[in-house]
């Protein structure tokens, strides 16, 4: 018959210790969470910021060519290795906490792979907008399609990252 009282006093460091590591796991996964919502921050933070750089490149033709290649840099050095990370968290925290079929989850993923596709072609339209911006001379008539392509784009990247940040938030179970 084993003696209760001693296996109190051996039990009792095991289930701190246990506590202790799944305490520490916890705080992993608070940190993975908290770095994927600094991220996303930081990204559709710098998406938002693009509004006011375009009206103003627009409304200042002769340094419209840096403030555009401004933009760009921000996209390629901040907002996109920002949203990376978001991405890799998100991921991580499915693969840990929930379940592989959560429907919220599955649809945030679709609609990013889309955005990361337009926003993978909205680098190559930016750098075509920079290049006929600084070419000297009247305004090219290629300037405004582009324009109004880049800014229906723009708007259509944003509201896709605002429904990923809706169904982060409400979690709904879509079917
Ligand atoms: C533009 C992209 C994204 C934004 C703005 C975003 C934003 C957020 C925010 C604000 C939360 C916190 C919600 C809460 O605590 O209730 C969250 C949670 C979460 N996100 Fe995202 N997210 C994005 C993309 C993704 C992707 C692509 C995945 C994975 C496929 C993902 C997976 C998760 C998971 C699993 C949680 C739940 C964490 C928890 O409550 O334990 N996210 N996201």
């Amino acid at each position: 018959m084993p003696d209760p009282a001693r296996s109190l006093t051996v039990d009792q460091p095991a289930n701190a210790a246990s506590q202790r590591l799944r305490s520490l796991i916890d705080h992993v996964y608070t940190f993975l969470k908290w770095l994927h919502v600094l991220t996303a921050c930081i990204g559709f933070g710098s998406n938002v910021t693009h509004f006011f750089w375009l009206l103003a490149a627009n409304r200042d033709p002769p340094s419209r060519a840096n403030t555009l290649r401004l933009v760009k840099k921000i996209d390629d050095r901040l907002a996109v290795p920002a949203y990376a990370v978001t991405v890799i968290c998100g991921v991580v925290m499915w693969w840990w906490r929930w379940p592989a079929g959560s429907s919220w989850l599955i649809t945030a993923l679709v609609l990013t792979l889309v955005m990361a596709v337009m926003g993978t072609a909205y680098g190559p339209f930016m750098k075509r907008w920079i290049r006929l911006a600084g070419e000297p001379g009247p305004e090219n008539p290629a300037l405004a399609p582009l324009s109004r392509q880049l800014t229906f784009w723009w708007a259509t990247i944003s509201l896709g990252v605002l429904a990923v940040l809706w169904l982060m938030v409400w979690k709904p179970d879509l079917w």
